[in-house]
């Protein structure tokens, strides 16, 4: 017979080293990304106002940044650019003196190891922040795919370890393994973001990047939230098109689909715990409403239990300090 008072499911949980020892998931700050946002120029540091701590930074305050995190044990980072001027294709995107390419070479250069992966999406660089170019006010797919590419292609021209490409176009991840592999990067690994959903959690990112659409929106790309089987379809799609990891974002909100897609799959499973879920847990611990150096590790530890391999955060460098502590 099983049950009470026999079984006391009370025994394993009656002290910190016992409740220690039978945890089913534990969190390690390798497994955690640092996103970060790059900036032309020398000496530039913009505080992003929604997003306490982190900042807009030029290549050389991007450098110690970076270190720290490596130091804290942090398993990498992802950078986003913004460039100095945007214009109607995005062009600044392959630009091999732009952010990205130089913050990628300065930390391959000066910091030893922590994986680079770089977004490739266009949003930033075009002038109408759309995630691609348009045709009248509709993201033109087909003619968006060679310019994914030609960005993809510069980040690894410059070392990225792996090219994380937002933009949700379909068949980008065909475009982008095609040109990489024309041009002698078959080693540069891709992280698709598959089930990436058009989500109102990308707010304070679109401050940070200066990535707001001027007109309409990106539901025509990005999945619609009621989806799940959707992701599904769309995870198969990147893999049969040459992705070597699936990314699932928002992570917190979304953890049906992150633990769908681990079931699915057993290449590693990406989350991507975005800008607002940051900001909403930064706002209320700011006010003193919850306790946010614990909500911090309970939504990562969340994230972890849900199937997600690997996790981009914004509290990457805190994360893994907390844990380097406990
Ligand atoms: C660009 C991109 C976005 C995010 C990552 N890459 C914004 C968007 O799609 O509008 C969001 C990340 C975050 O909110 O932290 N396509
Ligand atoms: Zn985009």
């Amino acid at each position: 017979m099983i049950g009470y008072p026999t079984n006391r499911s009370r025994r394993l949980r009656r002290t910190e080293a016992l409740r220690r020892q039978v945890a089913e998931t534990r969190l390690h700050p390798v497994s955690f990304v640092l996103p970060l946002f790059v900036v032309p120029g020398r000496g530039v540091s913009n505080p992003i106002a929604s997003m306490p701590g982190h900042s807009q930074l030029s290549v050389d305050e991007l450098i110690p940044v970076v270190k720290e995190a490596a130091t804290a044990g942090v398993g990498g980072v992802i950078l986003f650019g913004i460039p100095a001027v945007k214009d109607e294709t995005g062009s600044g995107a392959w630009d091999p003196s732009g952010p990205v390419p130089t913050a990628i070479r300065a930390i391959k250069d000066q910091v030893g190891e922590i994986n680079v992966w770089a977004d490739v999406c266009l949003c930033e660089y075009t002038s109408h922040g759309h995630c691609g170019v348009l045709d009248g006010e509709i993201v033109d797919n087909d003619r968006s795919l060679p310019l994914l590419a030609q960005a993809a292609t510069a980040y690894a021209e410059a070392g990225a370890d792996v090219i994380a490409p937002s933009d949700m176009m379909d068949g980008r991840v065909a475009a982008i393994r095609g040109a990489l592999d024309a041009s002698g990067h078959t080693e540069h690994a891709i992280c698709s973001y598959s089930a990436k959903y058009a989500s109102a959690y990308y707010g304070p990112f679109r401050e940070a990047a200066g990535s707001a659409p001027a007109f309409g929106d990106r539901r025509t790309h990005q999945m619609d939230p009621p989806n799940l089987r959707e992701a599904l379809v769309e995870v198969t799609l990147d893999l049969a098109e040459g992705a070597d990891m699936v990314m699932v974002k928002p992570a917190g909100p979304y953890l049906d689909v992150v633990a769908a897609v681990r079931r699915q799959t057993d290449v590693p499973v990406v989350a991507y715990q975005v800008s607002g879920e940051f900001s909403m847990i930064e706002a209320a611990a700011e006010r003193g409403w919850v306790d946010g150096a614990s909500i911090m590790l309970e939504s990562l530890t969340s994230i972890a239990r849900a199937g997600a391999s690997i996790t981009l955060t914004y509290f990457a460098t805190r994360a893994a300090r907390a844990l380097q502590e406990s």
